[in-house]
């Protein structure tokens, strides 16, 4: 399927090069064409001769070296590239590619070319969590380089942590639909929610749950660049709104209510992501509660609004998403939850499995659809389970329109 695309693989020099050779024969077992150039260091941990017997092309590694037979100098190559990928890509290259120099053939062809940027990310965890770094990787997701997280687990010198190189597969992935965009969800709207509510107790309290917004975020971003309208309900989150998205932010369940009805008419597909309160304070006060010598307090709460059920009480011919946050029985509450609230998804996590659910940068959730499917996703990056969520919404979207 990626016939006639060029492909530049940067290997830089860190554990993780031996990975590279992976992901090269993932990109050619896709019909990519590819041509790695590699760092000086990189030579270091794996031989170029590895990646020249995988691309069957020459690799290269010096700007001043004379391009091999069959080879190019680093501009015909900037040039012929539909996209560089540099996996793994170390703090050092991260942070040439930031600064934008130009001193070795992999920074120079990086600055030199028009294609899409695609980068993976590899270290120590005291190195990617160092605000250097993640300075260095907001400003190239600034410049819209494409950055594909690292994962959790084992790293070199027996550690374990954050910074390991996403999967081979996620890669090859994401390569893949940046060289192949698809635009499955071109003309559809999406209503989007995401985040926590906040219900106020008095003006300085208030009532929320654990959620950052990460899985709607991810669902937003990743409906627009295949093609969608996105609208995105969000509540109190510290996420950086995305580019393109039209975003309505709200505090309690109250307004988030109200802003969903607002935007439903004009949507074809509802995701509800968001981690509404089930309750709130029966009786917000209007100034600051004092402690006035009391040692407890009985707090009275009311039911919020069930914005789901409302929308699937009157779903019309649109396509109802929901979530379902459980710790205990996972399958029947979902499957509940999916006949109760009329749905045509439910996404259900289990969130007492480590990486998975609230705060987290990954998920790994099963989806349940109202045929009686089950569709188990794996513990994947927030933006890769985004993905699987959307191929069954665009199916069902299409399947609505042929049934119509
Ligand atoms: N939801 C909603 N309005 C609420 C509560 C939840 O729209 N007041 C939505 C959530 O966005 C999610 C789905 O309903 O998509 C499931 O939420 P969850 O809290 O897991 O389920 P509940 O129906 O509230 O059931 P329970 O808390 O008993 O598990």
């Amino acid at each position: 399927m990626l016939k006639g695309k060029a492909v530049v693989l940067g290997v830089t020099g860190g554990i993780a090069a031996y990975k590279a050779a992976e992901i090269l024969r993932g990109l050619k077992k896709n019909g990519a064409d590819v041509a790695v150039v590699m760092t000086a260091n990189a030579g270091r941990f794996v031989a170029p001769l590895t990646f020249e017997a995988l691309s069957g092309r020459p690799v290269s590694v010096d700007l001043f070296d004379p391009p091999a037979p069959g080879g190019m100098e680093h501009l015909t190559l900037a040039k012929w590239a539909d996209l560089v990928l540099i996996a793994p890509a170390t703090a050092n290259t991260i942070a040439k590619l930031a600064a934008g120099l130009a001193d070795d053939l992999m920074s120079t062809l990086a600055l030199a070319t028009t294609a899409p940027l695609l980068i993976a990310p590899a270290m120590n965890t005291r190195m990617i969590r160092h605000p250097a770094t993640e300075a260095n990787l907001a400003a190239l997701a600034g410049r819209g380089v494409h950055i594909i997280k690292p994962e959790t687990g084992a790293l070199a010198e027996e550690e374990e942590g954050y910074g390991r190189l996403a999967s081979t597969e996620s890669i090859v992935r994401r390569a893949s639909e940046l060289l192949l965009p698809r635009h499955d969800l071109a003309g559809r709207r999406l209503l989007v929610t995401a985040g926590p509510t906040r219900e106020a107790l008095d003006p300085v309290r208030y009532i929320s749950n654990r959620s950052s917004g990460k899985m709607g975020f991810a669902i937003a971003v990743r409906a627009l660049s295949r093609g969608a309208a996105v609208t995105l309900v969000h509540g109190p989150v510290s996420l950086e709104i995305p580019a393109g998205v039209h975003a309505v932010a709200v505090l309690s369940a109250g307004e988030m209510q109200a802003a969903v009805k607002e935007h439903l008419e004009a949507s074809d597909a509802v995701i509800m992501t968001a981690a509404v309160a089930d309750f709130r304070p029966a009786d917000p006060r209007p100034g600051k509660i004092k402690k006035g010598g009391t040692d407890g307090m009985v707090l009275e709460m009311e039911a919020t609004p069930d914005i789901l059920g409302g929308i699937g009480r009157n779903k019309g011919r649109r396509i109802v998403v929901g979530f379902a946050a459980e710790t205990s029985d996972l399958e029947k509450n979902a499957r509940k939850k999916l006949a109760e609230k009329n749905l045509d998804l439910i996404v259900a996590n289990d969130v007492t499995v480590p990486g998975a659910g609230f705060e987290s940068d990954t998920n790994q959730v099963e989806m349940f659809t109202r045929t009686g499917r089950r569709i188990p996703v794996p513990l994947l990056p927030k933006e890769e389970v985004a993905e699987r969520i959307l191929d069954q919404v665009a199916s069902l979207l299409e399947q609505a329109e042929e049934g119509a």
